[in-house]
């Protein structure tokens, strides 16, 4: 690690003061409502993979609000359908050796029964597949001007022990979803990447000119699908992006798991007056960054007025929080004092981590206007 800075963000311990102006629905709503950013996407047809997930959720919320058509491709291996409450789910039930359907509560009762809410007619649609199954995928695809692939294994220790699946998902999947794209003559596509790709010693703050020095599968795979998003972007001079997403959290985020994130867990150990699992001292920094401000991250990635040739983003806070301030954080917030449970270091774990977003600010116009503090309080509000 070099150790560079920038302007003090990094480290920068409890950060309220950075734009809290917003709750994380006020900063769905101002993604999709007014902002010249969103107009292109009235009306146009958008493909989310991984839409049933965590963060791919929220930007069918947002693209729904804008008037976007909304299709969601989704495996439902760690989505849940409930996720897209208010959708017209038309289930696609689509069996093959890659497709699992079922939810993460392992009810499969509504498969058969498709749930459809009359009531809001404007949701997205549903098609329940992998995108390892190039059949489905082209169904997915045919007719978006826009993709969003999120859909992913996400578990890095995951990654190590599950290779094949691996595989197929993140680095198959993401050749198979670019090809059909590439038929279907989709104008922009925005990838999900990690700060993974910075690996276990990143400078701080990371910044995309950093080499990627991948230490896992799952790092590995992220960085292909970068390589694979910038080649697709130039075969077909179209518009493409990759963002390496740090530490997102938020509403809906699964606190389940082996796999599950520190602020999910923490907040479940929370509510449920439990100790909270820390892996290591604790003395580890991320850079959290709220949902909400990534949502606006993939919207303005995918405005074609930025002319994206397969570039790479950092999105993050650009400041850093260790997961021992993060519990106290979380204790004033819950005003429920959660003692850590010490466990040994995760393989694979970096240390430090943390964003230098001044190319998403000045390329994107990044404007991330959730403060890490109102994200902790709205995933907080959203539990209890
Ligand atoms: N949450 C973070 O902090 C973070 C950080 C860096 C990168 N990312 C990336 O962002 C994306 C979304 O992550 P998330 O946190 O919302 O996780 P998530 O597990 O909630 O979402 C992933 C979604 O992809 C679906 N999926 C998995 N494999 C699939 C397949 N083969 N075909 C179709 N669907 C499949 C899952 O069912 C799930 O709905 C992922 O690509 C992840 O690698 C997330």
């Amino acid at each position: 690690m070099n150790g560079r800075f920038i302007s003090g963000l990094c480290f920068g311990g409890v950060p309220d003061n950075f734009s809290a102006k917003s709750t994380l629905q006020s900063a769905n709503n101002s993604a999709s409502n007014s902002s010249a950013y969103m107009a292109h996407f009235r009306g146009a047809t958008a493909l989310v993979t991984g839409g049933a997930g965590f963060i791919g959720s929220h930007i069918v919320d947002a693209l729904l609000a804008a008037g976007a058509h909304v299709r969601v491709l989704d495996d439902l291996s760690t989505g849940d359908r409930r996720n897209l409450l208010g959708a017209h789910i038309q289930l696609d039930a689509i069996k093959n050796g890659n497709t699992s359907d079922r939810n993460i509560h392992g009810d499969q009762s509504t498969l058969t029964t498709p749930h459809i809410d009359t009531a809001k007619q404007r949701g997205a649609e549903l098609i329940v597949g992998s995108v390892s199954d190039a059949t489905t995928v082209r169904r997915a695809v045919t007719g978006c001007s826009h993709v969003f692939h999120l859909a992913a294994m996400v578990g890095i220790a995951q990654s190590v022990h599950e290779p094949d699946k691996h595989y197929n998902s993140n680095i198959l999947g993401t050749e198979i979803v670019l090809r059909e794209c590439s038929t279907a003559k989709v104008s922009s596509v925005v990838f999900a990447s990690s700060s993974a790709v910075y690996g276990l010693a990143p400078n701080i703050p990371s910044s995309e000119s950093d080499p990627v020095i991948a230490a896992s599968p799952y790092a590995a795979g992220k960085a292909q699908g970068e390589t694979l998003i910038e080649t697709y972007a130039r075969a077909n001079n179209t518009h493409a992006a990759s963002l390496r997403l740090f530490n997102v959290f938020g509403p809906r985020q699964s606190a389940t798991g082996a796999y599950a994130a520190a602020i999910a867990a923490f907040f479940a150990a929370a509510k449920l007056r439990q100790p909270a699992s820390l892996f290591g001292t604790g003395e580890q920094t991320r850079d959290f960054v709220p949902v909400a401000n990534v949502v606006q991250a993939f919207l303005r990635a995918a405005d074609p007025r930025h002319n994206l040739c397969g570039e790479r983003f950092n999105i993050g806070l650009g400041h850093a929080t260790s997961l021992r301030q993060l519990l106290d954080m979380i204790a004033d917030i819950s005003e429920i004092k959660i003692p850590p449970r010490l466990l040994p270091p995760r393989d694979a774990d970096s240390s430090h981590s943390c964003a230098d977003i001044s190319s998403a600010i000045s390329k994107l116009n990044f404007d991330p206007q959730v403060s890490m503090l109102e994200g902790l309080r709205q995933t907080w509000q959203s539990l209890v």
